[in-house]
């Protein structure tokens, strides 16, 4: 399927391509000097602290969760309106995932209350996303977190660049986690990082990253070690040296091209402003954000009606060439979750009515107000046909 507007593109070019080159050129292709580059850098752009560069976000969830050492018998809250990746890193560590519904159509977020109301003696972390890059009520998340002396931990995947007052989104809570899939603002195709200023568990995570062992290959190959003994628990979520030469590059990149986005969802957000049909959410924030991605909710009649429209749209949209789609299903309905907890529909009502209502429209920074312009008369002309 070729789209004319795709959900998102990626914005590479010759300094990737000299970067690259570079590392093959260098000989040297696993975690090493590049990767020491990057993770000095993306610490930097987050405001000083540890960063761990590891193969994906999915890897630096599941690091960021071994490292405050989590097993069987523990519970992580966290929300059901998020990539399945959020909760599966969970599950990778025997914790039971304990779901908490998000605020409501304004604002996709995990609800404070709703945490709190989840907590119990077993709950060992809490776990927020900042869903499209707008950032979670992180103020009342490290109050609650402080009250219960729990760690906190960020799924940054959507929100590189994000700020929450004045500070970078993955800096604020105890442990921060990126994704660099190829959908996200800063590609490198796959690749993670995890993010904490707390160098007990930056130690831990990155020994875990690589077998539990100390030193990696590179630091063998530059003869700083011969031999080594495991004391914890690791895995292979290394990065790779071309990775890391994008995701410089990338870096470089990213603030101007979330300004692009936020240009652009001003223009959705103009276009949008006298649909009746169209509601949506974080409307009122405005600020340094990643602009991830742009959602909208169907407003009109019951949630069964609202998905049968939303999925009518989603194809009539398919047919003109623009790529549409829905950011989530909820997490606690899948059936692995279903049967493996028992969760049922009815558990999280704000999440599961927002699922049936939400998709997703074109978002990237290679788009310009004209395409935005095109894709918002499509929509509306679609569902002018509704009423
Ligand atoms: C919210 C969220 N968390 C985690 C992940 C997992 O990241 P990765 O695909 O790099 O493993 C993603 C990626 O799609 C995501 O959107």
């Amino acid at each position: 399927m070729k789209w004319k507007y795709p959900l998102s593109d990626i914005d590479l070019g010759r300094a990737e391509e000299r970067e690259v080159l570079k590392v093959l050129q260098s000989g040297w292709l696993s975690t090493g000097p590049v990767t020491d580059r990057f993770e000095r850098a993306f610490s930097d752009f987050l405001g000083g602290g540890e960063a761990i560069a590891v193969s994906n976000g999915t890897a630096a969830l599941h690091l960021a969760l071994a490292a405050l050492g989590l097993k069987e018998g523990d519970e992580v809250i966290l929300p059901s309106f998020t990539f399945v990746a959020t909760a599966n890193a969970v599950l990778y560590t025997g914790a039971k995932p304990v779901f908490a519904d998000i605020l409501g159509h304004h604002n996709l977020n995990i609800s404070p209350t709703e945490i709190e109301n989840r907590i119990s003696k077993r709950t060992k972390a809490i776990l927020v996303m900042h869903y499209g890059g707008y950032p979670c009520d992180m103020g009342a998340a490290l109050k609650i977190a402080k009250r219960y002396g729990l760690p906190v931990i960020e799924d940054a995947a959507h929100a590189p660049g994000s700020e929450y007052r004045g500070k970078r989104c993955g800096a604020v809570g105890t442990l921060g986690c990126f994704s660099f899939f190829s959908n996200k603002n800063l590609v490198t195709g796959e690749g993670g990082l995890v993010f904490t200023k707390d160098r007990t568990l930056a130690e831990r995570v990155r020994t875990m990253r690589s077998h539990g062992m100390k030193a990696l290959s590179w630091d063998k190959f530059r003869g700083h070690l011969s031999s080594y003994d495991i004391e914890l628990l690791g895995y292979n979520y290394r990065i790779t040296e071309v990775q890391s030469a994008l995701g410089l590059v990338q870096l470089k990149k990213l603030e101007r091209n979330n300004r692009k986005r936020r240009r652009l969802v001003g223009v959705y957000r103009r276009e949008f402003e006298d649909s009746s049909m169209i509601f949506l959410p974080f409307v009122d924030f405005e600020g340094p954000y990643s602009y991830h991605l742009f959602p909208i909710l169907i407003r009109s009649g019951s949630q069964v009606r609202a998905a049968s429209l939303r999925d009518q749209l989603i194809r009539s949209l398919k047919d003109w060439g623009i790529q549409a789609s829905i950011h989530y299903p909820p997490v606690h309905l899948f059936t692995l979750y279903r049967e493996q907890f028992g969760y049922k529909t009815g558990m999280l009502p704000m999440t599961e009515e927002v699922s049936q209502r939400v998709m997703t429209l074109p978002l990237h920074p290679r788009m310009n107000a004209t395409d935005v312009e095109q894709i918002t008369q499509k929509v509306k002309e679609i569902v002018k046909r509704w009423s």
